[in-house]
């Protein structure tokens, strides 16, 4: 996507094809650094530490990372490859992408015995990966606008007041998000939308990385904080809920963002529809009962603690809220059953969030 003027995608490969380059996301929506990625450890680090983050740009780090890991191994050895590509699965568990991306690519390489075959393989599986999963969103954009376009009939005008949650953006994806490619395809169609913006505490990848790229794209927005949305429903000041997620069962219970469930039960509430953006590697198709069986990521409490920002001499700084001793619990994701969910959107079309919808629109699967 578009950056002042500079075409960026949040994971790429230097020009050699032997580093993988990130956007270290921790440090936006002040300063644009970029990692790189050497070693498997590095990749591993970028997952857990969050320098990437999002379901689908998971995938993809994971997807980069069995490559790292053939390419950093001096042999062929198949036992330590798939060691390794067990770390890199491990590092975070309820988005379902990061295995998908590294079994993938895993699969595609590990029956060659050369090297550089193998190392051939492996590279052009994960560049695919990357490719392919830009252009889910594409059609995601496509899919979303059709439903934009429905309110807006419906409303007789706009704008579309969109509310989202956490950042399913470019930056979470490669190109266009999940949840953000239908506001891209609508603006860049020239369709009225406004978007609220959840915070999304405590790591703010709404007010940091969400409200920076509808920005740079020129999407109006606002910043809310995560318990404005009830009351903003309740006042008819939003149109439509669209939200990515980590992992949707093939029943269609949804795991996304920590706070997602409570925007959906409130959504219900006010008849609001509630829609779930996401390619079909964020499908976990052996899970039945996301609610009991989604692990759901317990991360550092300082994360809770600390804030980050700007200060006043315009250094990242981070200031420390609750007393010291206070504990802080941090369950990073929860989910959202089926039932309040309005339908999913996905690369293939629009379906409802159950076995049978999603079957329909995936019958391989079957
Ligand atoms: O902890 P994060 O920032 O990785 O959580 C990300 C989300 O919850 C996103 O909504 C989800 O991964 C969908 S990204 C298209």
């Amino acid at each position: 996507m578009l950056v002042d003027g500079t075409q960026m995608r949040p994971i790429w490969f230097d020009a050699d094809l032997k580093i993988a380059k990130v956007i270290d996301q921790r440090m936006l929506p002040h300063e644009l650094v970029v990692a790189d990625l050497n070693t498997v450890d590095d990749v591993i680090e970028a997952i857990q530490e969050m320098f990437v983050r999002g379901a689908p740009l998971i995938g993809a780090t994971g997807a980069f990372g069995v490559y790292t890991a053939v390419l950093r191994d001096e042999g062929c050895n198949d036992d330590r490859l798939i060691a390794e590509c067990d770390r890199v699965k491990a590092a975070r568990p309820t988005a379902v992408n990061l295995a998908w991306g590294v079994e993938r690519v895993l699969g595609a390489c590990i029956d060659k015995t050369d090297r550089a075959a193998r190392l051939a393989a492996a590279l052009e599986e994960a560049l695919a990966v990357v490719e392919e999963e830009a252009e889910n969103c594409r059609l995601i954009g496509e899919h979303g606008l059709a439903l934009i376009r429905e309110i807006i009939k419906k409303k007789g005008g706009g704008p579309v007041n969109i509310l989202t949650h956490c950042n399913a953006g470019w930056l979470a994806c490669i190109e266009y998000g999940t949840a953000t490619a239908p506001m891209y395809t609508a603006f860049d169609k020239g369709v009225d939308i406004h978007v609220w913006v959840d915070e999304t505490r405590p790591l703010n990848q709404g007010a940091r990385l969400t409200a920076w790229e509808l920005g740079k794209h020129g999407i109006a927005h606002t910043v809310i904080t995560d318990n404005a949305g009830g009351h903003l429903m309740q006042h008819g000041m939003v149109d439509l809920v669209i939200v990515g997620t980590d992992r949707t069962t093939w029943t269609g219970d949804v795991a996304n963002k920590i706070g997602t469930y409570l925007k959906a039960l409130a959504a219900k509430d006010n008849n609001i529809p509630f829609y779930v953006a996401l390619p079909s590697s964020t499908i976990d198709w052996e899970m039945d009962n996301g609610v009991a069986d989604i692990p759901i990521e317990e991360r550092d409490p300082d994360e809770i603690r600390y804030i980050q920002g700007l200060d006043d001499a315009g250094n990242l700084a981070k200031v420390l809220v609750p007393p010291p001793a206070s504990p802080c619990a941090n369950h990073a994701f929860d989910v959202t059953p089926a039932r309040l969910v309005t339908g999913l959107i996905t690369e293939r079309g629009v379906c409802r969030a159950s076995k049978e919808g999603i079957l329909n629109l995936f019958p391989e699967r079957r």
